[in-house]
């Protein structure tokens, strides 16, 4: 059971006042907000240790170096990866995904075939458009159906001996559908493919562990889970990150430069070019921290409790539909009214103090299969309460109102 009243003390944004209403924040999937220990985090850094890491003997230098260490171990504890040289700090989600893309440019080949889900933001869709367009390589998408989940069968049809790759998140942004994953990297790796999740949407609701799912690579980002933006991870199995060229060349990741030749620093350095969001990487780890002691299992259930609420009132209304049906859905409600743009409901909604995400949501191939060009995206965090919902519901309705 969590105790709301001292969680939304937690969060000084959640006072303000938006064009005059209590702000009301349900766009979390795009970023989520930041309580204050993590704020006070961001404040101590640069008010007592400002320094750059790894490179001085001089004592800030020395605490900032071992702060950012000591978070990626939170980092590596809390995903239950095998060596904390398995976290890479990168600046997010598509950076990590970007770092992993490059690297398969020297791995595959011309004919080779990689698989991406129809249910993929850009982000998870693009690098490994580059990526084939670099190699020659095939992509392959599993489609999905009305409910918004993947269709498996037509996964199993798609596998071959010339998988080397398959990329899928863990809940899909636009929708809130949870992907069998677990399924998906055993179907994987029966071909000898490697499996990356998307784990940007699956973080702030659950704990994913990197080992008992077996995954060779595991991407998030620390914004979408009370941390700051331009910081996140990549997790990667420790042979497949030895087997991957750095991606990025300068300070940091080398072992000795000469003119004649460059080589390399051991992991996580060797993926770690040039000054890192330092800050950044520390707030992360207070996130998690701040996280894991209001309890992961507690936080799903509660945003479980909300979807159900918000879905029951808003498919009360009146030509309003949800798209994304799922019975494994995460607190995410995409939808529209009759044929009003969404962006109209959005704009009419902020006005009443209420954010929310509209548009495509950075997922164009979802918009086009159900043929709309975007949608209104609600998204429910652990500090949201059912109250929230209620002065939501009634502001849609009276956007239709205004709107129809
Ligand atoms: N990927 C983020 C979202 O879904 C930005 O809104």
């Amino acid at each position: 059971m969590l105790n709301l009243d001292k969680i939304r003390e937690d969060f000084p944004i959640l006072n303000r006042n938006v064009n005059g209403k209590p702000l009301v924040y349900f766009d979390n999937a795009a970023t989520s907000q930041t309580p204050q220990q993590v704020i006070d985090v961001i404040v101590e850094y640069y008010s007592k240790y400002n320094a750059n890491i790894h490179r001085g003997v001089h004592t800030l230098s020395q605490e900032a170096t071992d702060l950012y260490e000591q978070a990626r171990i939170k980092i590596q504890k809390h995903f239950n990866a095998k060596h904390s040289h398995e976290i890479i700090m990168t600046s997010g989600t598509t950076h990590s995904i970007n770092l992993v893309a490059n690297g398969f440019s020297s791995l595959l080949k011309k004919g080779d075939e990689v698989i991406v889900s129809a249910l993929e933001h850009h982000s998870n869709i693009v690098p490994w458009q580059m990526l084939c367009e670099r190699t020659g390589a095939i992509l392959k998408v599993i489609p999905m159906n009305e409910q918004g989940e993947l269709i498996l069968s037509d996964y199993d049809a798609l596998l071959s001996e010339q998988t080397q790759l398959v990329f899928v998140n863990h809940i899909s942004n636009a929708l809130g559908t949870i992907n069998p994953i677990k399924t998906i990297i055993e179907k994987a790796h029966q071909v000898g493919a490697a499996v990356l999740v998307d784990g940007a949407q699956s973080c702030p609701h659950i704990v994913p562990d990197v080992q008992a799912l077996d995954v060779d690579f595991y991407v998030a980002s620390a914004h979408k889970m009370c941390g700051p933006t331009g910081v996140g991870m990549l997790y990667g199995k420790e042979a497949w990150l030895n087997k991957l060229p750095p991606y990025q060349g300068g300070g940091e990741m080398i072992a000795e430069v000469t003119f004649e030749k460059t080589t390399y620093a051991d992991l996580p350095h060797k993926f770690e070019a040039g000054t890192p969001n330092i800050c950044g990487g520390i707030a992360f780890g207070a996130a998690l921290d701040y996280m894991n002691a209001i309890g992961f299992q507690a936080i799903a259930s509660y945003e479980q409790e909300l979807l159900d609420y918000a879905t029951a009132q808003l498919n009360a209304i009146d030509g309003l539909k949800i798209y994304g049906s799922s019975s494994h859905k995460a607190s995410v409600i995409s939808f529209n009214i009759e044929s009003i743009h969404p962006y109209d409901i959005g704009t009419i909604l902020d006005k009443m103090g209420i954010a929310v995400r509209t548009g495509h949501h950075c997922a164009q191939p979802i918009m086009d299969f159900y043929k709309i060009p975007g949608t209104v995206r609600a998204s429910f965090a652990f500090y949201n309460t059912k109250d929230e919902i209620d002065v939501f519901v009634s502001a849609v309705k009276k956007a239709k109102m205004m709107l129809s």
